[in-house]
């Protein structure tokens, strides 16, 4: 390997770094708590938001890590998702090499960065690309899968063996070596394999696998499946019709990334996550359409009982139609499985991060954040809409991540985005409902925003005092009342509907006790000042600034 001289330099300073790093203090393995229903991702032993970002599929190698870390510091991240290649991590059969996981652990520390760790095993979105080249140069003994025809596909094949074998082995020394070099829990959670499945068969038609499929499918997935059982020796093709081989295939790659996920967790118990290639949500295509065997939306009972290792099963969401994006958020957060977006794309997406935060996501991260395809770094230089985006979501909630995670394990928060033609939306919070409107003007009627960015958070403090925050949008409160229609008389504010309801024939109306501006820090919210009069007349705006209100409400 060649290094230019600033990585030499860098690469001394770490490994004096490591050496002369004194004993840390072990801190509690993070974990994913469940409680009344809800989710969180405890680091720390506290409820932790993860703010991420995903690099480039070739940026961890040490050359490259210099165009990871500035585009981190700009985006504001908390935590960074990096790749671990199997071939640079095991260059021959039983030889570790640690150096990129040394490296990138030191660094992420220096820039005080999570990680999320990703191994590109196996399966590197559907194909075996990842191996090491002792594996790729014996296809018999780590062999493809066969097609219909029985000609090799660019796919492994989940019925190898000696594949499974070494992917398990590899995969250990690594969770073990994570698990001695990283007392301070850097790395917060891991990735197995990466988009697993299969492109280009709908499975693997190899004897092995052929005399799988034609017997009984295992009682356990037809519970899972919840399938009426007519016959007790249903195969997949009965049992399942047409997505039998699609069902089949996910029965098959599942438990072999069950294994190696349960290995690598038996030495070093991280949340484990695999990540799913998505199929359409609104409009499924046919099996074929899509990447067969990964953890798509009408398999993901089948991953679980096959895979109980993983922590989460986590979209990858690439969708461009907001009902799709939507959609997906609700199909992968589930009574079994907590809501992490490990992967997202296109800057207009950014505003579906409040979206997943009101379902109570653990975790969000676009994809391709790093400078390693020639962004400007220079300091204050104009960076790419792409990338402020989800700056934006960052700098805002970033200061009070702890808080947001907290809020949200314990039930508290709401949020929402935009999403055109919809221009009002009502958060109910009991006795309060929070209303948000999007590209309201100064005395009518809410239109929305020329482009579709509003989002807003709403949570509820005490019995009446709301954290609220968002961007190109307004928030309002009004009493939660039996009648609420218009009424003339009453300040109308920018939704078109007044803050005011009829209750047990009396009106009630919203009145603004203290609005506070400020900004949260180590836990403490820090004021800065109170609004009033032209900025609480019509509502609370927020633009493009990275705002935070705690809002106290009471009725006259
Ligand atoms: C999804 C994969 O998981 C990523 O590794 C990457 O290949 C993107 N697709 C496309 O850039």
């Amino acid at each position: 390997m060649k290094f230019t001289s600033a990585v030499l330099a860098t690469l001394i300073a770490t490994s004096l770094a490591i050496a002369l790093r004194a004993q840390v203090q072990e801190r509690p393995i993070p974990r994913i708590v469940k409680k009344d229903g809800r989710f969180a991702l405890f680091v720390d032993d506290a409820p932790y938001l993860m703010l991420g970002a995903q690099v480039h599929n070739s940026s961890t190698w040490l050359n490259m890590l210099p165009k990871v870390w500035p585009a981190m510091e700009y985006l504001n991240v908390n935590t960074v998702e990096m790749p671990i290649y199997w071939e640079q991590f095991e260059p021959g059969q039983g030889q570790y090499d640690y150096t990129t996981i040394d490296t990138v652990l030191e660094q992420a520390r220096q820039h005080h960065l999570r990680l999320v760790l990703l191994w590109f095993g196996t399966w590197k979105n559907g194909s075996q690309h990842y191996m090491p080249e002792w594996m790729k140069l014996a296809p018999d003994r780590y062999p493809h899968m066969v097609d219909k025809n029985g000609q090799a596909v660019d796919s492994p094949s989940p019925f190898a063996a000696a594949s499974l074998e070494a992917d398990k082995t590899a995969f250990t020394a690594f969770m073990r070596h994570l698990k001695s070099a990283d007392p301070e829990r850097t790395v917060i959670m891991v990735q197995v394999e990466n988009e697993a499945g299969t492109w280009g068969t709908l499975r693997d038609y190899s004897s092995t696998a052929q005399k799988l499929f034609e017997a009984p499918v295992p009682p356990e997935v037809l519970t899972a499946m919840q399938l009426k059982i007519t016959s007790p020796s249903l195969n997949w093709q009965e049992a399942f019709g047409p997505e039998g081989e699609v069902c089949f295939n996910a029965w098959s790659v599942a438990k072999y990334v069950g294994q190696v996920a349960a290995a690598g967790k038996a030495v070093y118990p991280l949340p484990l996550y695999a990540n799913a290639a998505l199929r359409d949500p609104l409009r499924p295509g046919a099996p074929g359409s899509y990447e067969s065997g990964g953890p798509t939306d009408n398999v993901l009972a089948i991953w679980k009982v096959a895979a109980p290792a993983l922590d989460i099963l986590a979209p990858d969401i690439y969708q461009n139609d907001p009902a799709a994006y939507l959609r997906v958020l609700e199909l992968y957060r589930r009574d079994d499985n907590p809501l992490f977006v490990p992967e997202t794309g296109g800057a207009a997406n950014a505003r579906f991060f409040f979206s997943a935060l009101g379902l109570q996501t653990i975790g969000f991260s676009p994809f391709g954040m790093d400078y390693s395809r020639g962004h400007d770094t220079s300091p204050g230089s104009r960076q790419p809409d792409e990338f402020l985006a989800w700056a934006m979501n960052y700098r805002l909630i970033g200061p009070m991540q702890r808080e947001i995670a907290e809020l949200n394990f314990e039930g508290k928060l709401k949020a929402v985005a935009e999403v055109a033609p919809k221009v009002t939306e009502t958060l109910p919070f009991g006795d309060w409902n929070a209303v948000v409107s999007y590209g309201a003007t100064r005395n009518g009627q809410a239109i929305g925003n020329a482009e579709p960015t509003g989002r807003a958070l709403v949570a509820r403090l005490s019995d009446n005092q709301f954290l609220v925050s968002g961007f190109f949008c307004r928030v309002d409160f009004r009493p939660a009342g039996t009648d609420q229609q218009r009424k003339s008389q009453h300040a109308i504010d920018g939704t078109g509907q007044i803050p005011s309801a009829l209750i047990d024939g009396k009106w009630q109306h919203r009145q603004f006790l203290r609005v506070e501006e400020g900004t949260y820090e180590n836990g403490v919210f820090n004021f800065v000042r109170i609004w009033n009069g032209d900025e609480t007349d019509w509502g609370l705006n927020f633009g493009s600034e990275p705002v935070v209100l705690r809002v106290s409400v009471a009725t006259y």
